[in-house]
């Protein structure tokens, strides 16, 4: 059973007394995304969007400020390729929000120093403290050579957007922005409605092409990004439950193939085959659908897959709830044989309004439904795909910890899955 969860603070602690962080197999540390100036220009716009978010709460304007510096350098910049666990640690913390220079202390120099020796490919040992020294100034100058910006060795506005930037593009890449759900391809569309359990898998490289961060007022515990088809659902689901005064924030969202096969092995270093209960395999986990979200209650101090979750006033306002907004709790209590997962009382996938109504009243799955319909358009057409005729689209409108790895990485962990 997954429990403990903690906040970033904690978690770069631990990190700093584990030691190495380093010590993954190369196969599990990089993700590569291809390099699109496009893809750059409207990501930093994004960027820019999110200056809003709860998560991003300082120097906005300056990060607005310098954002077309910021697109134009990036359009003349290869994009380095960035660990997955940099990644990771760089969402759990959320955007660089300060200037860092010589001096400057906090969990986040703590974060650039991870950032920085990812970016750079540096395989030397570094000792990560929260103090900006002589080493970071370095490190930061050589980035800032590579990326082509202003040589300052701080953290200034230019480079602290521009990094943000790169992170955020490989937590949340995005193909196609501002598509539009109704210029949403079929095939894609579809993927709202794919069966997805143990044994049945998307494409490692299947992205959602819609993905967008989650803005202010929905409130996240880190830096976020779903399918925009489900935004407004979510902000209307978490605003009703605002206003019955409880308050509810997204603890996990898209991940990627490579990051849930990041979560994945940790999980199995950690728990050895217990764990597969709790954590999908890469292909296979809702989350890579752009359209799963993990939540957390204030009253909980908004522990992220916490079993606590399930007898929180947030999390039985959800479980009644959540159906009315399009949303279902993929992994019920007492439906292991079914779903093929232990219960996780704060994963809700998004299914459709009318959909969503017809399972819960039914008191079935999403894994009972999907089967369902797919075995009824199998039978009934020669198309094997999600059937339109029992799943209505248009509704739409358009968890015990893992060892191994190091202890840093699996604590964090704990708030994926
Ligand atoms: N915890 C769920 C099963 C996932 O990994 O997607
Ligand atoms: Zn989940």
């Amino acid at each position: 059973m997954i429990s403990n969860i903690h906040k970033p603070n904690i978690v770069i602690a631990v990190f700093l007394i584990s030691g190495s962080i380093w010590a993954i197999s190369p196969a599990q540390a990089s993700v590569t995304i291809p390099y699109s100036p496009q893809i750059d220009i409207l990501n930093t716009n994004s960027m820019m969007n999110a200056s809003t978010s709860t998560s991003t709460t300082t120097n906005t304007a300056a990060n607005t400020a310098t954002s077309t510096d910021a697109v134009s350098l990036l359009e003349n910049t290869a994009s380095p390729t960035i660990a997955i666990n940099a990644i990771k640690v760089w969402q759990e913390n959320g955007d660089f929000n300060r200037k860092l220079k010589r001096g400057s202390k906090g969990n986040d120099v703590m974060v650039l120093q991870i950032i920085l020796k990812s970016l750079l490919n540096d395989k030397t040992k570094w000792t990560m403290t929260n103090n900006f020294g002589p080493k970071t100034e370095s490190a930061l100058r050589s980035l800032q050579a590579k990326l082509n910006v202003p040589i300052t060795g701080e953290l200034d506005t230019v480079t602290k957007s521009v990094v943000n930037e790169l992170v955020y593009k490989e937590l949340c890449p995005t193909a196609v922005r501002k598509i539009g759900v109704d210029n949403m391809v079929e095939s894609d569309f579809n993927k709202v409605f794919e069966n997805l359990n143990r044994s049945t898998s998307v494409p490692l490289d299947y992205i959602p092409q819609d993905l967008t961060r989650v803005l202010n007022p929905i409130k996240t515990i880190g830096v976020m990004c779903v399918s925009e088809r489900i935004v407004r659902h979510l902000d209307e689901m978490i605003g009703d439950a605002k206003k019955q005064k409880l308050d509810i924030a997204i603890t996990s969202s898209y991940r990627s193939a490579e990051m849930q096969k990041f979560l994945y092995s940790l999980w199995i270093n950690k728990s050895g085959n217990a764990a597969k209960a709790g954590i999908a395999e890469a292909g296979h986990s809702e989350h890579q659908l752009g359209t799963t979200i993990d939540v957390s209650g204030k009253s909980i101090g908004y522990a992220g897959v916490s079993p606590s979750f399930a007898n929180s006033k947030e999390g039985k306002w959800m479980a009644q709830n959540s159906y009315k907004y399009g949303f279902i709790m993929s992994y019920p209590d007492k439906k292991q044989k079914e779903t093929g997962y232990i219960y996780e009382p704060w994963h809700f996938r998004y299914i459709g309004v009318d959909n969503a109504k017809d399972i819960f009243t039914d008191k079935i799955t999403i894994q009972d439904f999907l089967n369902f319909s797919t075995a009824t358009t199998t039978s009934s057409s020669t198309t094997p795909t999600t059937s339109t005729s029992t799943i209505n689209v248009t509704s739409e409108g358009t968890g015990t910890e893992p060892s191994g790895v190091n202890d840093m990485i699996a604590t964090t962990t704990a708030r994926f899955l």
